[in-house]
């Protein structure tokens, strides 16, 4: 895929098909993100695949946290179908990484570092995409939970959550939502 093709036509996929990603494509993808600018080549990614029991257990675990979020007065019912519908939506996502930021430094080098995960997040979405693969950066309420931390065996005193990748075959492709033109958002100086 021609590489402005690969950008223009990158699309946040939250819909896939349930077929597995290939281990190798996936690693291909996420090593596309090793690549990625790094002030003081701090490499400050660290990467979580998440194998199938782990993803159950992250599903049922940010499923109950959403239910145990409904008022006093919803019912049983009500719980169990947050709790359904919440696992299902974590699970049907085939592939999860999540990705996490190394803390070290002052908080100008933690804001550097954070911008050279944005990077590599990026590269890995278009590597992947380029192979006909989908992902989502999800930043929700699920990577800032405790249960998370835990279940992923990563102490925050180290390292911090910035997001799950979520990667599969696009069941639906979204229409490219428009962005203004760049003579709206730039200024030229003399
Ligand atoms: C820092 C960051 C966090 C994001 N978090 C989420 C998220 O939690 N859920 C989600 O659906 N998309 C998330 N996205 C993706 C954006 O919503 C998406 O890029 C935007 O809607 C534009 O769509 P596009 O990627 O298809 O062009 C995130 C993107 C970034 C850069």
């Amino acid at each position: 895929m021609e590489l402005f093709e690969a950008i223009n036509g990158r699309r946040t996929i939250k819909d896939f098909r349930p077929d597995a990603v290939p281990a190798d494509l996936l690693d291909r993808a996420l090593t596309a993100g090793l690549w990625a600018q790094n002030h003081r080549l701090t490499q400050p990614w660290r990467w979580t695949f998440l194998g199938p029991d782990t993803h159950r257990r992250l599903a049922e675990t940010f499923a109950q946290s959403q239910a145990a979020l409904l008022d006093t007065e919803a019912t049983a019912a009500d719980h169990e179908r947050i709790r359904a519908m919440t696992a299902d939506k974590i699970l049907g996502k085939p592939s999860v990484v999540a990705v996490s930021q190394h803390l070290d430094g002052s908080p100008v080098h933690q804001r550097e570092d954070y911008g050279a995960i944005a990077c590599a997040i990026q590269n890995v979405q278009l590597a992947a995409w380029s192979e006909g693969v989908g992902m989502q950066w999800s930043s929700g309420k699920i990577i800032q939970l405790p249960e998370t931390y835990e279940l992923l065996a990563i102490d925050p005193a180290r390292e911090e959550i910035v997001g799950l990748l979520f990667f599969g075959y696009p069941a639906h492709v979204p229409p490219a939502q428009p962005r203004k033109p760049l003579a709206e958002v730039s200024r030229r100086l003399p």
